[in-house]
């Protein structure tokens, strides 16, 4: 095969990915600390002291080399190695893994000027210029050709290296480009549709092309969705959103399998951009194809609940990892360089939010960067090695963590015990943001957000999965604003329920199949049988328009409800909660219906609030008997990660006050024996490892 011979994801039937066990085992011991390592940007005196204070501060290993293409190979075909060899071997002396990168992350400058059919295009037809990073265009054969010899010369040359302890292929793949405009991506395009679809009438028939006369002769009329006068069609889209993500992935793939044929035993990742704000990239399938997942993580400032965000994102990355312990590739020791106005961390918090991630998942915690840069466009980034040196907070804290990680070593292995699901789909996501819909007011990921966020609030740990998981083991599964929904999830769900499993659907769910075609018969349909309920027609409310609904028990009361009403029937569920006014008094809000099998499956056909989210869903844990976790909630983080042989409670305080949490057996933050309670100060943290 040549370098440049795109290579599709190879996965067995059960979906999993087939590989060899040497890179099954996770690359470092204990709980991994460090972050990326850019010592090109310093003179070779600066390395020695690096290596000696990564070692004072208890760093385990670094990602090294990630923007370094134009050091590495200066011209096209001429390699110069020497420097990272220096750094690798008093890397390896200092006993720091490295986490190899492939470099291909910003290609040079002169890549472009030889070859400029590698920059990338955006949906305007603008071109991208170099000068910054990932101006690549993924489907460029040119770019994959020459990014390919690069990682071919590095695994060479490193894939035995004792130090070399994994491989970080390029860099946060789509974080700029993760969709390109360009002819070659639309022949490309052309190319994945031809496999997606027997023929172009067939193509017609998914993209619904009979609507304003888009009826496709042949394949070469095809375009990306590029600018358009009106609408465009909103199948083009869906289908442009995952050819997109399987681009990319493929140039990931090919970087993966030239890596797995010249360095056979060491794992291969990528940092994912698993947050609410980053959609372009259907990590589920990618994760597939990861030997294990890693992630990336910044706190956003710009939201009114950064503190519940990096819950959900680090619960999102644990479904996204199928369960199993990821990386944390990077986040933040304090302010970052790329908000409005960049929030530094009060003392305490680098320690807080690290042990939140290990707490939901992550075996390793990394940092962007290790030394704070003089130049560049992230030189007000803050690192592990801040501006000021080591008499600084940051240092302390940053000192103190390692510690705490070392003694937490044994938590590396151990997974996560969560009651309740909350299901996600990207490309339900894809289908959902789009224009030309009922309301343009509830994006596809703020629902899923309020729900985690209830559940977060009252102390309830929940897995955030795939529609496609096994939901068995969940008391209770919420499905919120699920638009696009395939008729194995709406089977998957109703064999739930028939097992005696309790279902919460809510508004938007269910709406369309796949192909983005409307389920005909009454709303929601895949849901309407499952549920006992038919919607006839939707009223979304007006930006300040808010009615209420009162709950049919005492327990709900009134709730206020805004965004979204529509006008359901009750076919066999019974009312929770009615309209009292606005366009749907009189109807039901909320409904239920029980199952012969003792569960339960609820609709939410009404936008609620924070407040009505956690009213709702208390109501619905009662029922299905989810305790949540003694001493959880209301900005205390209580998270148990089980093995075996052992287990761990995670507290983390949020609050402005200290906090006493049942628990029994040897906290590691403090190192004091805990006998009943555990107490946490103010913004301080505790893992309990349990007697
Ligand atoms: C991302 C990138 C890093 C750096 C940081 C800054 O995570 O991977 O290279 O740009 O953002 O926050």
């Amino acid at each position: 095969m040549s370098l440049t011979e795109k290579t599709v994801p190879q996965t067995s039937p059960d979906g999993e990915s087939k590989r060899p066990s040497g890179r099954d085992r996770w690359p470092l011991a204990g709980i991994g600390f460090g972050g990326d390592y850019n010592p090109e940007q310093w003179p070779e005196e600066t390395w020695v002291e690096d290596v000696a204070l990564m070692r004072e501060a208890g760093v385990t290993f670094v990602s090294l080399g990630v923007f370094s293409w134009a050091l590495l190979e200066p011209r096209e075909g001429e390699f110069d190695f020497g420097w990272l060899d220096r750094v690798v071997q008093l890397l390896h002396q200092g006993g720091i893994a490295i986490d190899l990168a492939t470099a291909t992350a910003s290609p040079p400058p002169w890549l472009s000027r030889r070859y400029p059919e590698t920059l990338p295009v955006d949906r305007d037809g603008r071109l991208f210029s170099p000068g910054s990073r990932q101006a690549f265009c993924p489907s460029s054969p040119v770019f994959r050709e020459r990014a390919l010899s690069l990682v071919e010369q590095l695994a060479t040359r490193y894939g035995r290296h004792p130090a070399v302890a994994m491989w970080h292929v390029s860099n946060e793949l789509g974080c700029h480009v993760a969709r390109c405009y360009c002819d070659v991506s639309a022949d490309s395009f052309r190319s994945w549709l031809s496999t997606r679809y027997a023929d172009v009438g067939e193509l017609n028939e998914r993209w619904g092309t009979r609507f304003w006369s888009q009826s496709y002769g042949e394949w070469e009329e095809i375009l990306p969705p590029r600018l358009t006068p009106a609408h465009r069609n909103p199948t083009q889209w869906l289908d442009w959103c995952r050819f997109s993500s399987d681009e990319l992935l493929s140039y990931f793939v090919a970087e993966r399998d030239l890596l797995h044929r010249l360095a056979p035993d060491l794992p291969v990742t990528t940092n994912f951009m698993v947050m609410p704000d980053f959609e372009p990239l259907d990590y589920f399938r990618w994760a597939k194809e990861q030997d294990l997942v890693s992630q990336d993580h910044y706190l956003n400032h710009q939201i009114d609940d950064p503190v519940p965000e990096l819950a959900f994102s680090a619960d999102l990355t644990r479904g996204v990892a199928g369960g199993k312990p990821w990386f944390l590739m990077e986040h933040s020791t304090s302010a970052v360089n790329w908000q409005p106005v960049n929030h530094a961390k009060a003392p305490g918090e680098l320690i807080r939010n690290s042990l939140t991630h290990v707490a939901r998942g992550a075996d390793a915690v990394g940092f962007f960067q290790w030394r704070a840069s003089r130049a560049g466009a992230e030189k007000w980034h803050s690192a592990l090695v801040p501006h000021t040196g080591t008499d600084s907070k940051i240092w302390r804290d940053v000192t103190r963590l390692g510690g705490v990680l070392s003694r937490a070593a044994d938590v590396a292995g151990t997974t996560v015990d969560a009651e309740v699901a909350v299901l996600f789909d990207y490309q339900s996501r894809w289908a959902l943001d789009q224009p030309s819909h009922p309301t343009d007011r509830v994006p596809a990921i703020e629902v899923p957000r309020a729900v985690h966020r209830a559940f977060w609030d009252a102390g309830v740990v929940s897995d955030v999965v795939h529609p496609h998981s096994d939901l068995s083991r969940y008391r209770v599964v919420v499905v919120p604003t699920l638009y696009l929904c395939d008729d194995a999830t709406a089977a998957t769900l109703r064999a739930y329920v028939e097992r005696g499993g309790h279902v919460v659907v809510s508004y938007l769910s269910g709406l369309v199949d796949e192909h983005d075609h409307v389920r005909l018969g009454g709303y929601p349909g895949a849901f309407r049988d499952l549920l006992g309920v038919r919607t006839e027609e939707f009223f979304p409310l007006l930006d300040g328009e808010r009615v209420t609904a009162t709950g049919a028990s005492a327990t709900l009361g009134d709730l206020s409800i805004d965004r979204w009403t529509e006008l359901t029937r009750l076919v066999t569920a019974q009312v929770v909660a009615g309209y009292t006014d606005g366009p749907c008094a009189g109807n039901p809000a909320i409904t239920r219906r029980d199952d012969r099998s003792g569960g339960s499956a609820w609709y939410v056909a009404a936008g609620l609030d924070d407040d009505g989210w956690c009213a709702l869903l208390g109501e619905v844990s009662r029922l299905a008997g989810v305790t949540g976790m003694p001493g959880g909630g209301g900005g205390v983080e209580v998270v148990r990660r089980s093995g075996a042989d052992r287990a761990f409670l995670f507290v983390i305080n949020h609050t402005a006050g200290e906090v006493a949490v049942p628990a029994r057996g040897f906290d590691l933050v403090s190192g004091e024996p805990v006998d009943g309670r555990v107490s946490v100060p103010a913004g301080g943290c505790a893992v309990v490892r349990e007697a």
